[in-house]
Parts: C-alpha cells; structure tokens; sequence
C-alpha cells in the first residue's frame, strides 16, 4: 500500500477512499483504549516518564508503532503537558501534584495509518478554574467537530472554536494547530482553531485530519523552551487541549478516536 493513495485537491488535500475509513477506525481504536488504559495510572506522586513508559509498552504489545518516536528526533511514546505547558511537553521525572491538570497525546501506526488523540487528565483533586477550562476546551473541540460536513469550510470549524472559547473570556493557540493525516503523520491541510466562516479550502467526503483546540485562560501568546519542544503560556497561565481524528463522510463526520470507555472527559466522558 503506497501513501499516494486517492487523489489530491486543488488545497493538496487527500481524498482517501471509503475502504479507508476502517484503517483510520482500527489505529484511532488503539491510540483511544491506551489513553483509556493510562487513566487509573494518573495520581499525584507519579511521574510523567513513567505514564510514557506505560504507553510505549502499550503500542508495543498492540504489536503497532509510536509516529512520535523518532519524529523530528523527538524520543517518546506521548507529549504530556503539565498545567501552563500547552503542547509538546516531554515525559520524564517530573511528579505530579494534587490540583494538576495534564494532556496526554499518542499518536501510533496501525498497517501504516495513523491514529493521533489527546486529551486532559486530573491529579488529585480538580481545581475550579481548571474545571471550566477543560470544559471549555472540550467543548470547543465539540463544536469544531459539529462543523464539519461536506460543503462547510475549514474556516466553518475554526470560528465555531474561536467563538465558544471567546465567548467564556479564554483564548484560543494560534502558534499550533490541527493536521491532515492518513497515511502520513501531518499533511496539508492546517487545521487552524480560530477562522471565520466561509474562508479556507471547502470540506470533501474522504478528508481526514485532526481538530485539536489548545485554548488558554490567559493571553493566547505561547513559547518554546530550550529543549526546542515544550511550548508554554508566555503569560504562565493555565492550557487546555483536546484532539480528535476525524474523517468526512456523505453527510458529517466520523471519529475515529472515540474512548472506548467513555473517558475522554476526566469527569463526564
Ligand atoms: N501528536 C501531536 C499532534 O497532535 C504531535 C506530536 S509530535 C512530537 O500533532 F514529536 F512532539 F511528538
Ligand atoms: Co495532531
Ligand atoms: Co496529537
């Protein structure tokens, strides 16, 4: 199977073929059951280098393979972004205290399709600012997802994002966002989480990418520390993110990263 599979718009956006989704379902499965699986394993006192060993052993005895590992010389199983982290945070001894929140991503290789999903966790017990954050967050990502349907643009979904965020008085990362996916990590096109209706490339039955809001309770301004990966809050104030991989069917949407045990959200689903 070659990655030049389907056909390519005039945005170079691939149009993958309706055999295409079940890849996509089956390596979205697996990247959802090992964020299911590390939950129970988030507490205080635990390091976050020892929630990435977890992951690395769980893609490894799925008989699959980390897309992190190796990319751009980034050496993890997951980005696991603590507090004012917003993305790329690297996993190691940093230990986990009560009121922490954390996103998880994995992104693994299943028969070469690709399944990319974060989401946020809790240690100990969750503060009330964080609490609406999340909401917040996962919301946006819902309303963002809502969006898409043949016809709508991707600039449809990103002012979907942008205003439900705006609207709780957070801000919404422009220096990341979302990705086109399939049969490689990150394609054409940029998924941007902020927009206005009716601009960017239309949506096409066959696309698949990912949404994937970071939003902010402070200002939306971010930096990359010297390890060239860990991007955080310039403000320091707390980030939020959650990512799904999708694909555009005949009239919507399908996920291909649903939880399986319906605990994408840390305390409602
Ligand atoms: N999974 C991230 C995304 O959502 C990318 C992580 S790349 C890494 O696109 F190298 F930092 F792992
Ligand atoms: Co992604
Ligand atoms: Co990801």
């Amino acid at each position: 199977m070659d990655k030049n599979r389907g056909r390519l718009t005039k945005d170079g956006i691939r149009i993958y073929e309706p055999a295409d989704f079940d890849g996509m379902m089956k390596a979205g499965a697996l990247a959802a059951e090992i964020l299911d699986a590390v939950a129970p394993m988030v507490k205080v006192g635990q390091t976050t280098g020892v929630l990435d060993d977890a992951i690395r052993g769980m893609v490894e005895d799925a008989g699959a393979k980390s897309a992190t590992i190796g990319y751009k010389g980034y050496q993890h199983a997951s980005c696991i972004s603590v507090n004012h982290v917003v993305c790329h945070g690297i996993p190691g001894p940093k230990v986990l205290k009560d009121g922490d929140i954390l996103n998880i991503d994995v992104t693994v290789i299943v028969d070469g399709w690709y399944g990319d999903t974060s989401r946020m966790y809790v240690a100990g017990k969750l503060p009330r600012k964080a609490e609406r954050l999340i909401d917040v967050t996962h919301d946006a990502l819902w309303k963002g997802i809502e969006a898409v349907r043949p016809g709508n643009t991707f600039g449809d979904i990103g002012q979907a994002i942008q205003a439900h965020v705006e609207s709780n008085r957070m801000s919404v990362v422009r220096d990341f966002c979302g990705h086109g996916l399939g049969r490689v990590f990150h394609a054409p096109p940029n998924v941007l989480h902020y927009g206005r209706a009716g601009t960017g490339a239309k949506l096409e039955e066959g696309m698949f990418f990912t949404i994937e809001p970071m939003v902010n309770l402070g200002r939306p301004e971010t930096k990359v520390l010297a390890d060239d990966w860990t991007a955080v809050t310039r403000d320091k104030s707390l980030s939020a993110q959650f990512e799904h991989s999708v694909g555009v069917t005949a009239d919507g949407y399908q996920i291909f990263t649903h939880s399986p045990g319906g605990l994408f959200h840390p305390t409602y689903g």
